[in-house]
């Protein structure tokens, strides 16, 4: 899950080779060795593309810059003549370095280990373009659906045809499944769920499918509790990563009939290690693998967790599973 880089001091000399965040995306030399250093060390079933969901405010030509310790930043759009003043015709022309860095992570990896190329779903690429960055509760982007629908509305729409273009652009690169991240799907009421995550997911999950049917699509509406269930039954969904807070055992029973389950062990937990570790990867081995499922954490790897504890975890899911 992504981030990941940041515990591995080998990522850590890599990104000290970039003058900045966006220029390491855009580097195809160093993107494809970030994308390869986990899988190299631990051997794992897939890679994830290294590159991130704000490249697409970028390419629409926002400003976004990374400030080392404070996150993204990026030059808010706050109303509808903003909105206007993204251009979205040149989008995969300047995304050109992502799908160079996805072919050639393929054509590094072991013919068996899937490749996963990824985008941002509108609505938290949305929160990120109208509040200028992370923030807690989201409120000027929730304030601004509540005030200017319409507005809202429309960014939404650009959203969507950006993700998927840059997705299917990725898949055409060598991608083999597809991961749309809703990391701030859980800070909207269940109307606007609807309308600003749900349907736009539905929709790139359609046209992926039209365009590509072989090609998995992975939904990450992350904090949405018993609403993992409704992305689930969407048309087009393959499979759906579930946020720690999620019972494994209420995953199997309403999720995995409709979709395979990724998830969902708490990253601090990973970081923790020890017997508390072992007994949560037991649990969630026993309640969903009966079923389709992808073992994976809840949300992404933090900063200080030992390598070493990532290597036992995955020896615990190996051993388990044959
Ligand atoms: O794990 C990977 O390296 C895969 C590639 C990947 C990155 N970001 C690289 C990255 C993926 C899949 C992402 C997704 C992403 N980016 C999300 C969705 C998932 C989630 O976190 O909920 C979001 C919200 C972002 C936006 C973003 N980018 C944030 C909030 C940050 C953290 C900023 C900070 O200071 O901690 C980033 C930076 C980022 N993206 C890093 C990496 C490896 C860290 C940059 C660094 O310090 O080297």
């Amino acid at each position: 899950m992504r981030q990941a880089g940041r515990h591995l001091p080998e990522y850590c000399a890599l990104r000290r080779r970039a003058s900045s965040f966006l220029d390491f995306c855009y580097t195809p030399e160093l993107a494809v060795e970030a994308s390869l250093q986990p899988v190299r060390r631990y051997r794992l079933d897939a890679a994830i593309v290294f590159s991130d969901i704000l490249v697409i405010p970028d390419a629409l030509g926002q400003r976004v810059w990374f400030e080392q310790g404070t996150g993204p930043k990026l030059e808010p759009v706050l109303t509808g003549g903003e909105i206007d003043r993204l251009n979205p015709n040149r989008l995969t022309e300047r995304l050109q370095p992502v799908y160079e860095t996805v072919a050639g992570v393929r054509a590094e990896l072991p013919a068996g280990t899937a490749l996963i190329g990824f985008a941002g779903a509108p609505w938290t690429i949305a929160t990120y373009m109208i509040e200028g960055g992370t923030s807690r509760d989201h409120e000027r982007a929730r304030a601004l659906a509540y005030r200017a629908p319409r507005v809202v509305e429309r960014l939404i729409e650009i959203l969507t045809a950006a993700v998927v273009e840059h997705l299917l652009a990725q898949i055409r690169a060598g991608a083999e499944a597809v991961q749309i991240f809703d990391s701030w799907a859980g800070a909207l009421p269940a109307t606007l769920r609807e309308r600003h995550s749900l349907r736009p997911i539905a929709e790139i999950a359609a046209r992926i499918g039209e365009a590509c049917p072989e090609v998995p699509v992975i939904a990450f509406p992350r904090g949405v509790g018993g609403a993992y269930a409704d992305y689930a039954a969407l048309a087009g969904i393959a499979a759906v990563s579930i946020d720690q807070t999620v019972d494994p055992r209420w995953a199997a029973a309403a999720v995995q009939p409709h979709a395979a389950v990724q998830g969902n062990l708490d990253p601090v937990l990973l970081a923790a290690g020890g017997r508390a570790m072992d007994e949560a990867v037991d649990g969630i081995l026993a309640a969903l693998g009966g079923g389709p499922f992808v073992f994976n954490l809840g949300h992404g790897v933090v900063p200080d967790t030992p390598p070493a504890h990532v290597e036992t975890l995955i020896a615990r899911v190996k051993g388990n599973a044959a």
